[in-house]
């Protein structure tokens, strides 16, 4: 269905493609592997007509094309899901839809499109609702909506860039199903993930890449996942994450406490209802939960960004529920959001630009008429170091970097601060196998010299490897507390979908 040739591009600082040969099949899902900022995004971005190769052949059918631009390809029936969103918040699920119409009419009939949704979303089970603006559905909701619009716009050739970054371990089952439909219509599918048990679970084949270059193409059932490691990343393999068990935890005072905190509904957001928390020092808490169940409002109401409409919030022992966001990060609550290039970044701005935020008070001089660079610059590469992650140019604007790479800048940012309660949404989401070890590890760290965690996570390994107590969110509130030990994957399974069981 599609050729790929040759195609090579340069970006000023890297050679992102080099060379790439590949093709895709009809009724068959390819997946994409590779190691942060090997280049994957870039070439299916080539593919969409996001960016133009410097050169190479692209074939659809058998005949040359000619992609100039994202609008170019879908007319020829290529779409594609980003990895970070590209909905407009202030509009609805079906406006997002229309605009991303092939044939967008002077004037759209959102309604029609709002039929096609429901019927496409009957029809593949993805249920999202119409009525509220994109910005109040929750992530994994809003990324159901980027896949609607490409079926509403008829694509035949389906990217999806980690699109199971941002959904729960039943709704990438649900997507895999997805996908098996799809394959008996004809469909040609790739997609790009980290994760290897994704890749075994669902692709026909599977194409690593390594630095700019194919590394080479497996069938499935060539496909192990040390076979696959070994492509991505040569004789590097990545240390387990999960190899050496935690030390066990020896709590100190309490970092964070919330005292039956309770928010007020807003749009399509989940209130949190009587939650009581607490995290002490050398704490990781883990909180599962599917996404959309108050996460993300019991985040924001940590860091200030959501008050609390009843119910206290203490950090290191003071009553800061009137503190503004400004004041919490100031006592040491560092962020790491689950949309980093939204929430915790100035695109248009540099690393080291980056990497002064939100600290400008530490880097100040001259009463603040100045910054000292060098120590920014000096804080940010031994952060790097820290956490073992390759060096990303200091001068390059963060909206140039991969997914991973932008990942890896904020999560150094906030532990270069050696925040004593860090609050981490998904910190590893988007990292490949070696980064998210590396990620994994500087937590841990970070507890054992006596810093508090909250971890949000949808992955229940990450959970029950890392957290020294567990939470599950379900609808607001606070359904069940454990350690890791006390309970199996199941029953915590369970306490995040029964609604009958636990309350
Ligand atoms: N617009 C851009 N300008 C400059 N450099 C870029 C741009 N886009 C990507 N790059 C660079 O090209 C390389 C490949 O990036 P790409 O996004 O394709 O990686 P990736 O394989 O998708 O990684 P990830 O797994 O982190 O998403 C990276 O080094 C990145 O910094
Ligand atoms: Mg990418």
């Amino acid at each position: 269905m599609v050729v790929l040739r040759g195609i090579t591009k340069r970006f000023p600082a890297v050679l992102a493609n080099d060379q790439v040969d590949l093709d895709l099949h009809p009724g068959e899902v390819h997946a994409l592997l590779g190691e942060n900022g090997a280049g994957k995004s870039t070439l299916m971005k080539i593919l969409y007509g996001f960016y133009s190769a410097d050169c190479g052949e692209i074939k659809l059918q058998g005949d040359p094309v000619h992609i100039h631009s994202p609008h170019d390809a879908r007319r020829l029936g290529i779409g594609m899901v980003f990895q970070t969103f590209t909905l407009i918040p202030a509009m609805t699920v079906a406006e997002n839809a229309a605009l991303y119409l092939p044939d967008l009419p002077p004037v759209v009939d959102t309604r029609r499109v709002a039929k096609q949704i429901s019927s496409l979303g009957e029809k593949y089970g993805i249920q999202v609702s119409h009525r509220f603006p994109v910005r109040d559905l929750p992530i994994g909701d809003q990324q159901k909506v980027e896949i609607l619009k490409l079926l509403v716009g008829r694509a035949r050739v389906l990217i999806f860039d980690e699109a199971t970054r941002v959904l729960a371990p039943h709704e990438i089952e649900g997507l895999f199903d997805i996908f098996e439909r799809l394959k008996g219509d004809g469909y040609a599918i790739v997609f790009i993930t980290h994760k290897m048990r994704e890749v075994l679970a669902c692709a026909d084949r599977i194409t690593v890449m390594r630095r700019g270059r194919i590394a080479g193409t497996l069938t499935r059932s060539e496909a192990t996942e040390s076979a696959l490691v070994a492509l991505m990343f040569g004789d590097a393999i990545p240390q387990e994450a999960t190899s050496a068990p935690l030390p066990p935890a020896a709590p100190g005072s309490a970092l964070l406490a919330l005292r039956s905190v309770n928010t007020r509904p807003q749009g399509a957001s989940t209130p949190l209802r009587d939650v009581c928390l607490e995290i002490s020092q050398g704490e990781i808490v883990g909180v599962a939960g599917v996404s959309g169940n108050g996460q993300r409002e019991l985040v924001d109401v940590i860091l200030g960004l959501l008050p609390c409409a009843a119910g206290k919030r203490l950090l290191h022992g003071e009553d800061a529920t009137s503190w503004s966001a400004g004041q919490i990060r100031a006592s040491g609550v560092g962020f790491v959001p689950e949309d980093p290039l939204g929430m915790a970044v100035v695109p248009w701005m540099t690393l080291s630009q980056n990497a002064a935020l939100g600290d400008v008070a530490a880097y100040a001089r001259r009463g603040g008429l100045s910054l000292g660079w060098d120590r920014v610059r000096q804080d940010i590469v031994t952060s790097f170091a820290a956490l073992e992650f390759e060096p990303l140019s200091l001068y390059a604007p963060v909206r140039t970097f991969s997914g991973g790479q932008l990942q890896r800048a904020v999560l150094a940012r906030e532990l270069g601060r050696r925040p004593r309660l860090l609050v981490a949404s998904y910190p590893t989401r988007g990292l490949d196998v070696r980064s998210a070890a590396a990620a994994r590890r500087v937590l841990v760290q970070l507890r054992n010299s006596g810093g508090g965690v909250l971890l949000v996570s949808e992955d229940l390994d990450e959970l029950f490897s890392l957290s020294d107590r567990l939470v599950v969110l379900r609808r607001g509130r606070i359904v069940g507390a454990f350690r890791p030990g006390e309970v199996d994957r199941h029953e915590i399974g369970h306490l995040m979908t029964d609604s009958e069981v636990g309350e």
